[in-house]
């Protein structure tokens, strides 16, 4: 926002809080649902463009019980986080990219979708209302999840009548019940993420339901995410349930390509620019799970997770335990991201928005 743009809000929003934080734990914030204070929503009819939105007091939503969403499954999400920086400074991280992803997104759902000027002012202004949410520097992010559903009522199998683009916030610390600890993952070769013409591609609420029992039993033996193979061959590396998946070798660092069962990852596509501008070469092709067993180093990347080290995989019986600690490839890309996420590395490519 522009100091002008802020305090017309501010002036407009009287009862907006502003003391400087709110009073948690800030500790012990790991990526749990906390209630913050405000929440933006906007509408559009079908065949129409979003009328401007507002923000509105956090709090649960009236739904027809035909709404596209919850009868079909017409429904997208996005996650992007505000850091705060030294001296105050509060710093979004290409919110932009995630206004073109959820728009890729509604044309594959047949929804309408908010315009990219749109989508990052609601992400600034939802950011900057629930500004005393924002964690301490070091101490964690507010996570800011916008979601496009169809919420007119449909009956028969078709597109919704009406959309509402919806932006709420939560501080979160590490993803990972393990913190920054590397993590244990198992390889499923039975469930499938997405399949080839499907919809894994893109950020739709439908694909993650169905990995929920994969995560579950994988969870119940102690691991902390599970790895989705392709499924006509089930032999090429897809994702994890909540990020992209990366392995170094030698000198050069792999992901798979993202071929339309893929989530084109924001962390992901960044590591890549972070890595090649810091020296090394990356691939993105295919990856079989054998070479993944085979690596020297694997870490996995997300806006939740951010970069992640894996310390094992676990695929057909066999473990395979990878370097952990310092030199890490990832430890070295981590430090680069998170420098430029707070303001603290020079910013080349224009990715950061200051609040
Ligand atoms: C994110 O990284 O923002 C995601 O959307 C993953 C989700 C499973 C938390």
């Amino acid at each position: 926002l522009t100091a002008q743009a802020a305090t017309a809000l501010r002036e407009s929003e009287p009862m907006f809080r502003y003391e400087e934080y709110a009073d948690i734990d800030w500790n012990n914030l790991g990526f749990g649902l906390t209630r913050t204070d405000y929440m933006y929503t906007a509408k559009c009819k079908e065949n129409e463009s979003f009328q401007q939105g507002q923000l509105r007091d956090y709090g649960n939503v009236e739904l027809s019980p035909a709404a596209g969403v919850l009868n079909y499954g017409q429904g997208l999400f996005e996650g992007t986080k505000a850091y705060r920086g030294e001296n105050g400074r509060v710093f979004l991280f290409r919110p932009d990219q995630n206004a073109i992803r959820m728009q890729m997104g509604a044309e594959r759902m047949c929804m309408r979708s908010p315009s990219v000027q749109q989508f990052v002012d609601a992400v600034k202004q939802t950011a900057f209302a629930n500004k005393r949410w924002i964690p301490p520097p070091g101490k964690g992010s507010l996570y800011i999840r916008p979601l496009l559903i169809g919420t007119g009522p449909i009956l028969g199998l078709s597109p919704s009548p009406e959309y509402t683009f919806l932006v709420y916030a939560s501080p979160v610390g590490n993803y990972f019940k393990e913190g920054t600890a590397p993590l244990n993952l198992y390889v499923n070769d039975e469930f499938h993420r997405a399949t080839r013409g499907g919809a894994g591609g893109v950020k739709s609420i439908t694909n993650y339901a169905p990995v929920l029992q994969a995560i579950s039993k994988a969870k119940a033996q102690g691991f902390s995410d599970v790895i989705y193979l392709d499924s006509v061959h089930k032999k090429y590396v897809e994702e994890a349930s909540s990020c992209n998946m990366f392995l170094v070798k030698g000198n050069v660092i792999s992901t798979p390509a993202t071929v339309g069962t893929i989530l084109e990852g924001i962390t992901r596509k960044s590591i890549i620019d972070i890595a090649r501008d810091s020296g090394y070469k990356v691939e993105e092709r295919l990856v079989t799970v054998d070479e993944l067993m085979e690596a020297d180093e694997v870490f996995t990347t997300g806006t939740a997770v951010s970069i992640a080290a894996v310390g094992s995989i676990t695929y057909n019986g066999q473990r395979k335990e990878y370097k952990t600690g310092d030199g890490l490839v990832s430890k070295d890309l981590y430090k680069t991201l998170v420098g430029i996420q707070l303001g603290k590395i020079e910013d080349k490519h224009n990715w950061v928005v200051q609040l």
